[in-house]
């Protein structure tokens, strides 16, 4: 499916992007793997080579402009263009908000926000100099689509990723290029932290399947979601963008944007008691539901 095709995949030493440097050379295209850790990104060079593929490594963090700019020049020095972004790298400092320090804020927006910000940047001028559209595929998280107890800098990062994607998909429509977000879900060494987690990603690492409840409720092995990389990296998907997608095990799902509920007018504006007699009264009942969206563990 992806033929002739270069992409960058940032963080894919490991985890869900090293599955999707796998995945989007095996469906034929030239993969540049970052990460920040040398020894993964060679890991993961030799699986996709060993394999008959081609990838190259460009290793170092992302989040300044001249790791983007290096990421996009190599993939266009060694394999003469750019394709696909895949913005997938990002450090974790799980914590709630009083727990938060500045240092741990600006690791985590820094590689997941700036990173994201930086690489789309650089891969969107390249995918202007050739003329021939592109695919910016940005990487939310449930955490970001909702509350998220103890992830502060994630879910703001995830969150403003999403946002950034839909202004990117509008920015770039008139020019073929794409711009969507996944918003997986995947046992990787990221979830295996969350309690009841950590023996079910251990048990998967060790080879055994992924039990079926959980791969109904969308907890599965990377490679599941490495499918909707390569098509949403394909020209099959032209049509979609602007869109956050989620993914994971046997699930496939998409997400609204925000959107108003409810709305009134006041002639002339509100005051402040009025204000508090509309949400006394008909908005009570309207009120959003703040909680994380109810996850999949106990069951699986
Ligand atoms: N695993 C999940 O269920 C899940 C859920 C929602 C979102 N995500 C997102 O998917 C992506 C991959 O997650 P994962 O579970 O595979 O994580 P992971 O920790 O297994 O892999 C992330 C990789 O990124 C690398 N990295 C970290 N900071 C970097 C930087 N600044 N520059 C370059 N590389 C860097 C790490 O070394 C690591 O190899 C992340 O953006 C994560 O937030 C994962």
């Amino acid at each position: 499916m992806l033929d002739g095709r270069v992409a960058v995949v940032t963080g894919s030493g490991r985890g869900l992007g090293r599955a999707y440097a796998q995945a989007l050379a095996a469906a034929g295209a030239a993969v540049v793997v970052n990460d920040i850790d040398a020894d993964v990104a060679a890991e993961t060079v030799a699986a996709i080579t060993d394999a008959g593929g081609r990838a190259v490594a460009e290793v170092g963090a992302v989040g300044e402009s001249e790791m983007a700019d290096a990421l996009v020049r190599r993939a266009a020095d060694t394999f003469g263009r750019l394709d696909v972004m895949v913005t997938n790298a990002g450090a974790l400092r799980d914590k709630t908000l009083r727990n938060t320090t500045d240092e741990d804020f600006d690791l985590v927006v820094g590689s997941h926000l700036r990173g994201t910000f930086t690489c789309g940047r650089a891969a969107a001028a390249q995918f202007r100099e050739q003329g021939e559209g592109g695919r910016l595929i940005l990487v939310g998280s449930p955490a970001g689509q909702r509350a998220s107890f103890g992830q502060t800098a994630y879910s703001a990062s995830k969150g403003a990723i999403v946002a950034m994607m839909r202004t990117w998909a509008v920015e770039h429509a008139r020019i073929g290029v794409t711009a969507n977000a996944i918003v997986p879900t995947a046992l990787t060494r990221m979830v295996a932290t969350i309690p009841g987690l950590g023996e079910l990603v251990a048990k998967v690492e060790a080879g055994e399947p992924v039990p079926e409840p959980a791969r109904r409720k969308g907890l599965g092995t990377p490679a599941d979601v490495a499918s909707v990389i390569v098509y949403l990296a394909s020209k099959k998907s032209e049509h979609v963008t602007g869109q956050a997608i989620a993914a994971g095990g046997d699930r496939i799902a998409l997400w609204t944007h925000p959107s108003e509920v409810d709305e009134h007018q006041q002639r002339g504006g509100w005051s402040a008691e009025q204000v508090a007699d509309l949400f006394g009264d008909t908005l009570a009942g309207r009120l959003q539901g703040f909680q994380p969206a109810p996850l999949v563990i106990e069951e699986v």
